[in-house]
């Protein structure tokens, strides 16, 4: 029998604080769903004190996941704690998650403590969140760059408190593989009771090692790994998730370790998190990357076509990858499309939302004829839309557009159920029409991205738009999908205004 390695995901916290990642509640709680089906050990839902959408989004994620443990971040403060532990207060398995920084740099220049001040302040912290649960768990902040003798007294002191997980993060990402090993087996090695804890790593990814520090300290002692969807994350991000898993799935040579992650839900976790957060997929990342497993060279598919194995060391559809399958059409019923979406993993929150995804499947399958499981999938990406947060809703929209002439635009909105017409001239169609919704709307947010992706092959596709709007330090994405990629602009465009307007929203998730 092989040890657990335990799977700590925060792409909904480190994630988050990629720039412009920033995701609403029901976001999150889309993501959070899809973490539990792929059976991860430990979600870390947010920051609870961060904000009050923050903290409703934990609580919101409490209250459904079963499976996994649902877990909070709070520095080492009561604040912090109390809020992180009323937030994570519903879930039948649930982490406090408590740091400060043991590096000489951040004690003396950031948080002005001295290393008394900070030990006093790491157990004080301990004690008082096991007032809310028994499962907690602490982070050296900048362990990479702390002093080992002062990490081994602050370790052992958090573990006399009553810590049940330590976690060594690489915080500024400066560490090698070797080193980050080494570290991690004197840490187990040195520090009294550390047989009864479990050993954590958090590496993030600026010199490109995230993944093989994270493995190093597995393959040191480590049993649990931080790790986030896609690697989203702070600056250059954190460890993948996809590829530490694989890596132990793939090496059983290597490593004495096992998870219990349905890898089969990768692919569809991957591609949630980005049309959420609009972080496209580079092609050829690993895992999960459109290229991961294509084969170009003649000589390689000639190998693949005669053995699979002679220059593929996974298999897709392992790792969720599909073939473009066609699925659905226009004929098909009601229950076809329910029983197709439950084979996909997704539950709609009641008959109301999907009779209303069910709607938007027969206006699809009146353009497309061949309906894939990608366009089910952008299809129920605007389940979070109710009617109670569509403020500007897309009723009409027309575009002229003609070599040599200048693009216009004509559209029609609703506001909160009133009907406003607007038309402009643009540099093109989209152009055109954003600033066309911009005269009705005069929202004077800042465009920071927009992105068009094809969701499946072939002219007829659906295209996936993503905007980024930033307005007074808040900055949210919109999505919208449509054959017609003006519309599909549209859509994302007034998907931003509305999420702006939304005040559940997080300033800013670095901004405590
Ligand atoms: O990178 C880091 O140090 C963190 C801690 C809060 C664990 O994210
Ligand atoms: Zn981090």
């Amino acid at each position: 029998m092989k040890e657990r390695l335990v799977i700590f995901d925060t792409t909904l916290r480190d994630g988050e604080q990629s720039p412009g990642a920033s995701m609403t509640r029901d976001e999150k709680l889309r993501v959070a769903r899809q973490l539990e089906r792929m059976r991860v050990d430990v979600i870390e839902a947010g920051f609870a004190a961060a904000s009050p959408g923050d903290f409703a989004a934990i609580r919101g994620i409490a209250e459904v996941i079963k499976d996994s443990t649902v877990c909070s971040l709070a520095r080492a403060n009561e604040n912090d704690i109390r809020r992180a532990g009323e937030a994570i207060q519903p879930a039948p398995r649930k982490r406090i998650h408590t740091f400060i920084a043991t590096s000489p740099i951040h004690m003396e220049k950031k948080l002005r403590m001295s290393p008394d001040e900070v030990v006093e302040a790491a157990v004080r912290a301990i004690r008082f969140a096991r007032e809310y649960t028994d499962d907690v768990e602490f982070s050296a902040e900048d362990a990479g760059r702390s002093e080992i003798d002062f990490l081994c007294r602050v370790f052992e002191a958090v573990i006399k408190a009553g810590a049940t997980t330590l976690n060594v993060p690489d915080t500024v990402g400066y560490m090698i593989p070797a080193l980050w090993g080494e570290r991690m087996r004197t840490l187990i090695e040195r520090v009294p009771g550390a047989d009864k804890v479990i050993w954590s790593t958090h590496c993030h990814n600026d010199l490109g090692m995230a993944v093989a520090n994270s493995l190093a300290a597995v393959m040191a002692g480590a049993r649990q790994v931080e790790c986030t969807i896609n690697g989203l994350g702070e600056r250059a991000g954190n460890a993948a998730l996809e590829e530490v898993v694989m890596a132990v799935k793939t090496r059983p040579d290597v490593f004495t370790v096992d998870t219990r992650i349905d890898t089969t839900q990768i692919v569809p976790a991957s591609k949630l998190v980005s049309q959420i957060t609009g972080y496209p997929v580079q092609p050829n990342k690993a895992i999960v990357g459109a290229n991961a497993f294509a084969h170009e060279s003649g000589i390689h598919q000639d190998g693949v076509l005669k053995h699979r194995e002679t220059y593929e060391i996974m298999r897709a559809q392992d790792v969720g990858w599909a073939q473009n399958k066609l699925v659905l059409g226009k004929l098909s019923g009601r229950n076809a499309f329910k029983t197709r979406l439950a084979e996909l993993g997704i539950e709609l929150a009641g008959d109301e939302a999907l009779n209303a995804a069910f709607a938007r499947f027969k206006e699809l399958a009146d353009k497309k004829t061949e309906i894939f499981d990608e366009d089910l999938q952008a299809l129920v990406s605007d389940e979070g839309v109710t009617a109670e947060n569509e403020h500007y809703k897309l009723v009409y929209s027309h575009v002229c557009s003609e070599t040599g002439e200048t693009p216009l635009a004509q559209i029609t909105l609703t506001v909160d159920g009133v009907e406003r017409k607007a038309q402009s001239t643009g540099s093109g169609p989209v152009d055109a029409t954003f600033r066309a919704i911009e005269q009705v709307a005069g929202s004077g947010a800042q465009l920071l991205l927009y992105s068009v992706n094809a969701i499946t092959t072939g002219t007829d596709a659906q295209g996936e738009v993503t905007v980024r709007l930033a307005k007074d330090g808040r900055i949210v994405n919109g999505a919208g999908a449509d054959t017609d990629i003006v519309i599909a602009s549209a859509k994302s465009y007034l998907n931003a205004l509305n999420k702006l307007r939304s005040s559940l929203e997080r300033v800013n998730p670095q901004g405590v």
